[in-house]
């Protein structure tokens, strides 16, 4: 079977996006002229020279982690090995960056029900991952692992955020009564080199670690350890994953909208953010890439939603990125999407051959609304809707593009990631604001801290309390 090392199978992989859906001669008043995407020739051009010029340096390092991770690899390869062999479970503690990529991954390329699978039908133990400080959902956890035969990926590139090391106080000490000094072995940190506090613990307690490059932010973080050690821990194969994203940075080489998938799409997003279309909707025709979707959400969200441009210039800019899942949420959703606001434009992800086919059987030949099912495959009805749901969109007048995927592997993954991640890229330096900071979520966090009583808060802890009393005839 050929794979990633060779050409033409890459070739073969290859993504491609289709954006007629979003021009005037196929959507009307709505959609873009050819003049109209030429307009935009200088400043997409001058996005890409941005990114170029900047790539490796500062908050840019992930457009580097392709190429930089040899040694890197391979010890991920062997801890994961180690794991495999010794532990049932493997639960990520971590949050945003650190948790939503190895999310997606597990859900695109393990199987649908792989937790429920028969141990000798899974490539790795049970996975899990926590992302929240919800005490029933640890409480739940809980009950299913037993956490002396877990493994515990704590992940924090800052090492300090609460959240994550709230669920390390808990699960430590749980390991610390259950395993004493072997409490250590349970743990595997992935964080910052230098910064933070789990780096401390890692030197204190001499837990396995991995390091979270400089330059690599939390949602730019899924091809170096934050996501490799989790996937390699299910068998998934990193380095076809690292070939995929090596892949699309090539296919993105130059800087013109018609040879650059990643600048197409940010050319394509910016120009109808401009117009109104304040809302982005990912919409994945495949289960397995329905946490893509949350992935993708959160680098959109976090990395354009900002208040000020690089030159200091106040602006309130980003899109509100929504997921939406093919074929469930056409129930649920699409309804709105064709006839509510003109204020969104739909990304489709759509997949050429799923990993299975499912023949519909014939039957119920008198019900002639039913039996014309029958013969086909579910592989087919999923496309047409897919197919039908673009079509009735662009009929409707309504912006929408798709990306296709030839279909869903590590390679793929990475291809795909690497391309959103560049096309976010791309988008923040036409809006000319700083892509990889996230200074609206420190707000929240440094309230936090106050309420909780963490030492050095003292100052926003007062100003809380002496902010307005909530008034009860605001109250029901
Ligand atoms: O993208 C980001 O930088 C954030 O979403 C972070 O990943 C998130 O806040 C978690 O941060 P950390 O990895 O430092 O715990």
């Amino acid at each position: 079977m050929l794979n990633y090392r060779n050409k033409d199978w890459r070739n073969s992989m290859r993504l491609t996006l289709d954006y007629n859906y979003m021009m005037k001669k196929f959507i009307g008043a709505d959609g873009f002229t050819d003049a109209e995407l030429n307009e935009m020739k200088e400043a997409a051009a001058d996005a890409f020279d941005y990114v170029a010029d900047n790539r490796g340096k500062g908050m840019m390092g992930w457009t580097e982690l392709p190429y930089n991770q040899d040694a890197i690899v391979e010890d991920i390869l062997a801890t994961a090995k180690a794991v495999r062999r010794k532990f049932k479970y493997f639960v990520v503690l971590g949050i945003g960056g650190s948790a939503l990529g190895p999310i997606a991954v597990f859900n695109a390329l393990c199987h649908l029900h792989y937790n429920d699978l028969a141990p000798s039908k899974r490539k790795g133990p049970k996975f899990y991952v926590e992302d929240n400080v919800d005490p029933e959902r640890m409480a739940a956890l809980l009950d299913v692992i037993e956490p002396e035969k877990t493994c515990f990926n704590v992940i924090t590139k800052s090492g300090a955020t609460s959240e994550t090391m709230t669920q390390y106080l808990v699960i430590n000490d749980i390991l610390k009564k259950a395993l004493g000094d072997k409490a250590a072995e349970n743990i595997i940190a992935t964080t910052d080199e230098k910064k933070g506090n789990l780096i401390k613990l890692v030197r204190e307690f001499g837990y396995k670690a991995f390091v979270i490059p400089d330059g690599v932010g939390g949602r730019f973080s899924e091809l170096c350890p934050v996501g490799l050690l989790p996937a390699a821990v299910l068998g998934i194969d990193i380095k076809e994953m690292l070939a995929g994203a090596k892949y699309m940075d090539g296919v993105c080489s130059k800087p013109s909208v018609s040879k650059n998938p990643a600048l197409a799409c940010a050319v394509l997003q910016i120009m109808a953010m401009k117009r109104g279309k304040n809302v982005g909707v990912m919409m994945p025709y495949a289960d397995s890439l329905k946490l893509m979707a949350d992935w993708y959400c959160q680098l959109w969200a976090e990395s354009l939603g900002k208040n000020v441009t690089l030159d200091g210039k106040p602006c309130n800019v980003g899109q509100t990125p929504v997921k939406s899942l093919g074929v469930t949420d056409q129930h649920s959703q699409v309804q709105l999407y064709t006839e509510g606001p003109f204020d969104k434009v739909v990304t489709f992800l759509s997949v050429k051959d799923y990993r299975t086919v499912v023949e519909i059987p014939h039957g119920c030949e008198d019900i002639p609304d039913v039996s014309f099912l029958g013969g086909h495959t579910m592989n087919e009805l999923i496309q047409a809707e897919n197919k039908a749901t673009a079509y009735a969109l662009a009929k409707a007048g309504r912006q929408n593009y798709t990306i296709e995927l030839p279909a869903v592997n590590a390679f793929t993954l990475g291809e795909l990631m690497y391309l959103f991640e560049l096309q976010t890229a791309y988008a923040g330096a036409m809006l000319n604001i700083d892509t990889f900071n996230q200074p609206g979520v420190e707000a929240g966090k440094q309230a936090t801290y106050a309420l909780l009583g963490k030492p050095g808060y003292e100052a926003k802890k007062q100003e809380l309390d002496s902010a307005p009393a909530a008034e009860a005839k605001y109250q029901v």
